[in-house]
């Protein structure tokens, strides 16, 4: 016991006498006390050679002295961070610098919304290439290729192989799903598409869609019309009005454009809806039969309906953005409006 008291008196004096201020040393100075083979290990082996009835009083001494150490190592950390900040003229009581946080574009925003819209009615996501074959953009669309419904859809095509073209919709994604898969078929197809179009603040040359196909038994007009009113109230609220016109797709008969009241003025007219309290946000219809066939499904046993948007439109009504070429312009000023934005 007298042994351990000078022992542990010994190596007190010798810690108090260490002060390493660098990280190799306080390290080596952490091996050397407090390491596995170090010297507190070393002196809890005294234990065993103590009288039974001092086991106590030792034990309890033997365990201050591991808390010296292992105080000292502290401190010793601590200095050296000081030591290091001082060295550098580090100010660690400054708040630290705050972290950018970046925002999703506008536009994936909407198209989000627009997908988890339509997952809740039980559609699947499809995508499919930009650069696509005449068939699956036009021939298989029913237009063929002098017909006269192409000239809305021009497009870039490659010099080298004309056959290769990039997709003017997402109708393209449709074509591939069919092409694999017999119905029932429930999808939407998201993606860029690309117009031969001057650009300005209402048209350009790129833009995105969402497009839906929905084929199975007895799928009516009815359905149709159901499923995007409820796709309009769930994206724009529960006071929007919708209205269906007649139109005309190569792909669908018969064709409807939806149109809805005017978000902007609330049917009170204004520049966004030309003064007429609608605007249009989509195309749609029942699949044309020939579409159907192209594939090699049954028109007798099935039907079904289509629609397409154009995800631009949807998000210059709901954040009244007036001009197209914002969406491609990296205007930090726009894009940081959206940030924490869901
Ligand atoms: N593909 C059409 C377009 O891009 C939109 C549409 C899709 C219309 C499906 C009707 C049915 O203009």
């Amino acid at each position: 016991m007298e042994k351990l008291l000078q022992q542990l008196e010994e190596y007190k004096k010798a810690i108090s006498a260490e002060n390493p201020t660098n990280a190799d040393e306080i390290e080596s100075f952490r091996i050397k006390y407090l390491g596995t083979k170090g010297i507190v290990k070393s002196v809890m082996g005294f234990m065993k050679d103590v009288a039974v009835e001092k086991k106590k009083e030792a034990g309890q001494l033997l365990n201050d002295f591991k808390l010296l150490v292992e105080a000292k190592y502290e401190a010793l950390k601590n200095t050296a961070t000081t030591h290091q900040a001082n060295a550098s003229n580090i100010d660690i009581s400054l708040p630290g610098n705050p972290i950018n946080v970046g925002s999703r574009h506008p536009l994936s925003l909407i198209k989000n919304q627009i997908i988890t819209i339509f997952q809740r009615l039980g559609f699947a996501v499809a995508e499919g290439p930009e650069i696509e074959d005449d068939w699956h953009n036009f021939g298989a669309m029913n237009l063929p290729e002098d017909h006269p419904a192409r000239d809305m859809q021009d497009t870039f095509y490659i010099h080298q192989n004309p056959a290769w073209l990039l997709r003017t919709h997402t109708s393209s994604v449709q074509a591939r799903v069919m092409e694999k898969q017999q119905p029932p078929i429930r999808v939407i197809c998201p993606g860029r598409v690309y117009r031969n179009e001057t650009i300005s603040a209402r048209a350009h040359c790129f833009f995105h869609q969402v497009e839906g196909l929905y084929i199975d038994e007895n799928v009516s007009f009815a359905d149709l019309k159901q499923t995007l009113y409820y796709f309009v109230q769930e994206m724009f609220g529960k006071d929007v009005k919708v209205r269906f016109r007649p139109s005309y797709f190569p792909f669908t008969e018969p064709s409807a454009e939806m149109d809805i009241s005017c978000l902007i003025c609330e049917g009170n007219g204004c520049n966004v809806c030309k003064h007429t309290g609608w605007v249009e946000i989509l195309g749609s219809g029942m699949v044309h039969p020939k579409v159907l066939e192209n594939f090699g499904i049954d028109s007798n046993k099935y039907t079904g309906f289509a629609f397409g948007m154009g995800v631009e439109r949807i998000c210059q009504l709901k954040y009244r953005v007036n001009d197209l070429r914002l969406y491609s312009q990296n205007d930090i000023r726009f894009l940081k409006q959206f940030t924490g934005v869901v």
